[in-house]
């Protein structure tokens, strides 16, 4: 008998409830494992005195002085306020709100009611996450997705604060997928221009083809789709990607969490199991409008999510395409790079506690002005694995590596991984490409799983290499260097950029790398980005109580980072209970764009309209007074 699931849990409660822990957790071993591995991950000797982590090694010369500091505004303290804060030379202001129409026979956001489906599927979608600009001449065209809605605060008009309506689930299904917006400036501010012929809403319910290896195989026919070619609906879109040939890549990522059966004694397969799909949904009861959320009814409907999805933002009806080679997983972001030889790699996180990185490498190459359109068809994916002497490799995922067809290997992705003995990660989020140098950057943002658990396949989770702590709860950034300095090459270096800890509680491995301190501290890495002067910029959705091991920390928050020096400076605090998200800039550079995301998660902002308002999620614009570019 599993325990009752209470109504406001997060996705990483509801796992814990539905997947209790091992009992063979032996926590002596692993405290013995983190006491030896102190002698050089702990603060001083450790940081200070080995190859492991960056400021020690050939890969990164030391920190810089302050002079020559490369992040030249004044850091932003920790702080616990319900609103943004930014350095003293910066502006912010709001470009879009959830809920907000794109058409004016849309209906402003009702306070009271928090909309129908019917204006929702009119106006902004919720929860707002990865992003890209796109220009179109003198057009600007911002496309961000909308991960989840908040039960609570969508359906806060209801006495249960849960869907009690067709029409409520219906709302909360076009909260999810994507907006595409056209914006414009006025007197310095961005803002969403109305009625604009490219503004579109994809929700949970919009027409995608299926594209790739798993197209027409027999996991993905389902009783509305026999030949199992076009999937309704893309939800839970977390990070995103751009492609240099002008489309938008949308990565979907708990997708499980609306599933349910209505048969109480259905048997999950052991499939779904991997992928957290079980009898019971998250809670948006979707199920109870539409029977393909069904498992016992539609076993194979879960099967035609977990993909990337790419299309073409300029066109209000251009088709939509599940870009099944590169894998079914919990997608963060695609983070695409062209290598020398015009091949495309795209670097692609799952963030689940113990499951793993890969990459994609297209089979063909990328012509300027050719056609690009298949390039993410056919190729073969890498998954990683990294060894303790600081080198790794890319294993392919084939028939031949795995036994499985491609087309499994495009569907069940993570048992194809676990097969070639992959390295199990402290639930990899955004990976970003540095524009220049050929070296990438993968935000690890935390695993209590880590030496205790291991992942939904089975594969050990062992304290060692780019996850060297037990019960990680605060995480680290992972850096590596393909060999050959070439993207499509098959080896890599790596080592820890930054190890988040907090120094002012801990003098230990929990303390964090030597590029952190009482003054830049923060927890849960999870965006990132660079910007064009080659900076990292670093945004973190984790754990806000300012209490004990994050005391300090205050809310969730954006760093900008010097990939050469290891330099970290807060650059910006977001309201209570959000995460802050997403970036995309604008054509000049004089803008950069940023989603905060579900302020008030647990009940206790009025961001961003303050009073006794309904907290709402935005995508904002931040600038510079001075009116030069941000980067
Ligand atoms: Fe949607 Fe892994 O963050
Ligand atoms: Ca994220
Ligand atoms: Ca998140």
């Amino acid at each position: 008998m599993s325990a009752p699931i209470p109504d406001e849990i997060s996705f990483d409660e509801f796992d814990d409830i539905r997947t209790p822990k091992n009992e063979a957790s032996d926590f002596e071993k692993i405290s013995q494992t983190v006491l030896s591995r102190r002698s050089f991950l702990g603060k001083g000797v450790a940081f200070g005195a080995t190859a492991f982590v960056m400021g020690t090694t050939a890969l990164s010369p030391a920190p810089a002085s302050a002079a020559s500091s490369r992040l030249k505004f004044e850091p932003v303290a920790a702080n616990e306020l319900d609103t943004i804060t930014v350095p003293n030379e910066f502006d912010w202001h709001i470009v879009t709100t959830w809920g907000e129409p794109l058409w004016s026979k849309g209906v402003p956001f009702d306070q009271e009611t928090r909309g129908t489906a019917a204006s929702q599927e009119l106006a902004v979608g919720d929860n707002a996450d990865g992003m890209s600009l796109f220009q179109d001449g003198d057009k600007n065209i911002l496309v961000s997705n909308n991960e989840y809605v908040n039960r609570s605060i969508i359906y806060g008009n209801r006495e249960s604060k849960k869907p009690e309506t067709a029409d409520d689930v219906n709302k909360g299904m076009a909260g999810h997928g994507i907006t595409v917006a056209e914006i414009t400036q006025k007197d310095g501010k961005w803002g969403v221009v109305i009625d604009s012929p490219y503004n579109r809403r994809i929700t949970a319910n919009t027409p995608i083809e299926i594209s790739g290896p798993a197209r027409g195989h027999a996991m993905m026919k389902t009783a509305a789709d026999p030949e199992g070619v076009l999937a309704l609906g893309t939800w839970n879109n977390c990070g995103n990607g751009r492609t240099p040939w002008g489309t938008y890549l949308t990565c979907e990522e708990n997708f499980n969490g609306y599933f349910s059966s209505s048969d109480e004694n259905y048997k999950p397969k052991p499939e779904m199991k991997r992928y957290g799909i079980g009898n019971k949904d998250w809670g948006y009861a979707w199920a109870t409008v539409d029977d393909r959320f069904d498992i016992s009814k539609n076993p194979n409907e879960p099967n035609r999510f977990g993909y990337i999805v790419e299309f073409d933002p300029l066109n209000p009806k251009s088709t939509l395409k599940k870009r099944t080679a590169l894998g079914r997983f919990k997608h963060e972001n695609a983070e695409l790079v062209v290598a020398d030889n015009g091949q495309v790699v795209v670097y692609l996180g799952d963030d689940e506690r113990g499951e793993f990185l890969y990459k994609f490498v297209t089979a063909g190459k990328f012509t300027e002005g050719g056609d690009n359109s298949n390039l993410l068809d056919d190729g073969t994916l890498f998954v990683a694995k990294f060894s303790d002497d600081m080198s790794g490799k890319w294993l392919p995922l084939t028939p031949e590596t795995t036994g499985m067809s491609h087309a499994e290997i495009s569907i069940l992705t993570r048992q194809a991984a676990s097969k070639v003995g992959a390295t199990t990660m402290d639930r990899p989020e955004w990976v970003a490409v540095n524009p220049n140098k050929v070296e990438a950057y993968v935000a690890l943002t935390n695993n209590k799983n880590r030496g205790k658990k291991p992942n939904a396949g089975g594969d050990e989770t062992p304290v060692d290499g780019p996850n060297p702590r037990a019960g990680n709860h605060y995480g680290q950034i992972v850096r590596w260097r393909p060999a050959n300095a070439d993207h499509a090459s098959d080896s890599f270096e790596w080592d820890l950029f930054v190890v988040a800890g907090n120094p002012t509680v801990h003098n230990d491995a929990y303390g964090g790398s030597k590029n952190i301190n009482a003054e830049n501290m923060f927890n849960s890495p999870d965006g990132l980005a660079f910007d064009a002067s080659g900076l990292l910029w670093i945004q973190t959705d984790g754990n806000y109580s300012n209490e004990k091991d994050f005391a300090g920390m205050g809310n969730n928050q954006m760093l900008l980072a010097d990939p050469e020096t290891g330099e970290i400076k807060r650059f910006l605090v977001g309201p209570k209970e959000c995460e802050i998200t997403g970036f995309a800039w604008s054509a000049d550079r004089k803008t950069v764009f940023i989603a905060v995301q579900h302020p008030g998660e647990k009940g206790n902002s009025h961001y961003p309209d303050g009073g006794m308002t309904v907290p709402r999620s935005t995508v904002i614009g931040i600038s510079r007074k001075d009116g030069n570019s941000i980067s």
